[in-house]
């Protein structure tokens, strides 16, 4: 550890704290890591407030204050890079046992201690946090305050199980802890996870207030309490586990049922919970889950960190086409804070998009007036196209046709500033049979969202033969802004995500024609870690919708096209849209057997996984992205295959190629037909 340097106004510097005495005696702690973006509770970081808050109870300051010093927020969590590092769960043990060391000592303080969060409070922050007497946040938008660890297949472990359950109750505490997500700081404090919210002007003086006064806190009302006691754990627990199960399966992700575990064993006897949550992590962060939940992390931070090349400055964005993809990429972007015009061929259509506009608005902003109101001024109808003239990016998102497309893109180019970029939502058309169209081809990418737009993280950011590097890195930023996870792939059939689904759901329907049961099929599937089978998929996205991508890449890829696509796309069976596809909607929902049976599931299995890695392989060899964490991402975030295991290839480094060669030809030797493309498998 570095030596501290007294300075003339007392304030006391180490390398990632600064401490600063005030005329009250109270004792400021400042965060600022060094050569950090953002602070993170790291090992350095806690082993320095360690031997800080050690000299406090020597010379015990009149209350502590802690606060960081980066403008983007508190603490971002702990360092996810050093959990990396721990191969033996007695390493792990020795690595959380230290920040409890921490977080025990702080706690133990007889002066009162107070966190100040403005920002950013994830993780290792608000264990930190919870540690301490008093937390107060700051009303801004930007603050945000949770424990996501269960995202990355663990549980927290420096103390925040029990300090957090302490504090709000079990079914509070617990209800953040299995979900991970993120509250405002009104959300916060309204189940008593924090004691303050103020404007940040005044996050000083409260904090000051509550350090000199020292409120006695709340505890949790007696209701919230009840579900600890003996007599409801069990009941409340299988509950708990029952809601659990409806979307994770322990041996898939451990995680959230050793959290409900701990709490139904240990509530009651803090010092044993809190030994105890050191045991169930160390646990965990050895597990397969945790490793590859980890990897799933640094995937997204790597699709980010590609939107961070350029320092593309949008003032404007004008959309074409106000339809299901228009309309809602149109609200997405306003949500996201940009000035955005929709055109569309008449009046009466961009009715129905701003229609659809207040849903999403409202989705988002639940009920805060303002934002909803700051949102509907930032859209704008402009369907005579007055927006392109100024627009810095056009998006286009009309139909599916290559002509109108040329068409438009004709009729457009003329009055687009020169700097303007196109983009094209298309989902399978060439980025070279648009382009030759205009006269600087270069400008044209593809910009491929997903729907629902709102729910799906990726976009697709398409690069054509032409399209200019600076276009590239351009939208790459763009799509980072708007909040997605930009992910650069090669101009061809299908691209990345649609080209590797589509064998996958192909595959599906065969079994379907073959007379194995859908829900057989999907239940597969579902085994497997997907979040919806592929028939039920299939149904959702529209049968013709699938069947025209299905088209084009049956086309380039060879791919054999069921007869029952063709046959129900005739018979206007096109899913749940029209209320019947495999299967029949009621209510928006599948009507499914539930006595479906079929004698060897695992089979199903297999063939649906097999189809999908051999894909992901072809696309490896063909380059259609630049490497293959890139295939696991766009995979991962672009069709949700189950992110327990790292992606498509990651799985089958860690099943072994052999292994699952061996099933491959089993199955093709039992079907009589071939499983692997030229390019894939056998190749990788
Ligand atoms: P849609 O049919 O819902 O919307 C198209 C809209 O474009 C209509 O409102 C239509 O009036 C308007 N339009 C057509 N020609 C126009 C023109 N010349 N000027 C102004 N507006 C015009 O279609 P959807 O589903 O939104 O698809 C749009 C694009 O997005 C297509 O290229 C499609 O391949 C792509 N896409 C669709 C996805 C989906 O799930 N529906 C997913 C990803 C991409």
């Amino acid at each position: 550890m570095s030596n501290p340097n007294r300075t003339e106004n007392d304030m006391i510097k180490f390398k990632h704290w600064k401490i600063e005495h005030d005329d009250k005696n109270i004792a400021w702690c400042h965060l600022d890591m060094l050569d950090a973006n953002a602070n993170l509770l790291s090992v350095k970081v806690i082993e320095e407030l360690d031997t800080i808050v050690e000299s406090f109870s020597l010379n015990l300051p009149q209350a502590v204050i802690i606060l960081s010093d980066k403008s983007n927020g508190f603490i971002f969590g702990a360092d996810i890079k050093e959990f990396t590092t721990l191969d033996t769960q007695q390493q792990a043990h020795d690595f959380l046992q230290r920040g409890h060391d921490l977080m025990n000592k702080l706690e133990a303080l007889p002066c009162p201690t107070v966190s100040l969060v403005h920002g950013i409070c994830f993780g290792g922050g608000t264990e930190l946090s919870l540690a301490c007497n008093y937390i107060i946040a700051t009303d801004d938008r930007r603050t945000k305050i949770g424990l996501p660890e269960i995202k990355l297949g663990i549980h927290p472990g420096y103390g925040g199980t029990a300090r957090s359950i302490e504090r709000c109750g079990p079914m509070a505490a617990m209800g953040i802890m299995l979900t991970g997500r993120a509250l405002s700081a009104r959300a916060a404090k309204k189940i008593g996870l924090i004691d303050e919210v103020v404007p940040l002007r005044q996050l000083k003086k409260a904090a000051e207030s509550f350090a000199l006064n020292a409120p006695v806190r709340k505890r949790p009302r007696l209701m919230a309490r009840l579900a600890n006691s003996a007599l409801a754990r069990p009941l409340v627990a299988s509950q708990m586990r029952k809601q659990v199960a409806a979307k994770a399966r322990p041996q898939h992700y451990p995680a959230p049922y050793k959290l409900i575990d701990l709490w139904q064993k240990h509530v009651g006897n803090k010092k044993r919970m809190l030994e105890q949550e050191i045991l169930s992590v160390a646990e965990l962060t050895t597990t397969l889950t945790a490793r590859n939940l980890i990897k799933v992390f640094f995937l997204q931070e790597k699709l980010k960190s590609l939107g961070k090349k350029s320092d593309f400055k949008v003032e404007h964005v004008h959309v074409i086409g106000g339809g299901i993809m228009g309309g809602d990429i149109a609200a997405w972007c306003a949500i996201q804070g940009y000035s955005v015009s929709v055109q569309d061929q008449s009046p009466e259509r961009l009715a129905q998009t701003f229609k659809r506009a207040q849903t999403s608005f409202k989705k988002k902003f639940k009920r805060d007036r303002r934002a909803i109101r700051d949102a509907n001024d930032r859209l704008l109808p402009d369907h005579r196209g007055a927006g392109i003239t100024r627009a810095d990016i056009i998006i286009e998102a009309i139909f599916e046709d290559c002509e109108v497309k040329r068409e438009l893109y004709q009729s457009i180019e003329p009055k687009m500033k020169d700097t303007t970029i196109l983009a094209t939502n298309t989902s399978s058309i060439k980025l070279e049979d648009l382009s030759s169209c205009l006269k600087k081809p270069g400008r044209l990418v593809g910009l491929h969202f997903f729907n629902p737009v709102a729910m799906m993280p990726l976009v697709e950011i398409i690069r054509g033969p032409q399209t200019d590097e600076q276009v590239m890195q351009q939208v790459l930023a763009f799509g980072k802004n708007i909040g997605k996870l930009p992910l650069p792939v090669k101009s061809s059939p299908g691209f990345l995500v649609n080209r590797i689904l589509m064998p996958y759901i192909l595959e599906a329907v065969t079994m379907v024609s073959e007379g194995i049961p859908a829900e057989v099929i999907d239940k597969a599937a579902t085994d497997f870690g997907m979040p919806m089978g592929p028939v039920e998929l299939a149904d959702t996205v529209g049968l013709d919708i699938c069947k025209s991508v299905a088209q084009i890449l049956s086309e380039a890829l060879g791919l054999a096209l069921p007869a029952d696509l063709e046959n129900m796309t005739k018979a206007s069976l096109l899913g749940k849209k029209s209320g019947q596809g495999f299967y029949k909607y009621q209510n928006g929902k599948a009507v499914k057997n539930k006595n479906a049976h079929y004698n060897n599931p695992q089979e199903v299995q297999d063939r649906l996984i097999l189809r999908l890695l051999n894909e992901a392989i072809a696309c490896l060899r063909e380059g259609i992205v630049e490497d293959r964490d890139l295939i696991d991402a766009g995979v991962i975030f672009g069709t949700g295959f189950a992110p327990f295991t790292g992606g498509p290839l990651n799985y089958i480094q860690q099943q072994g190629k052999e292994s699952l060669e061996k099933i491959l030809a089993s199955l093709e030797n039992k079907l009589g037909k071939q499983f692997k493309s030229d390019n894939g498998w056998a190749l990788l």
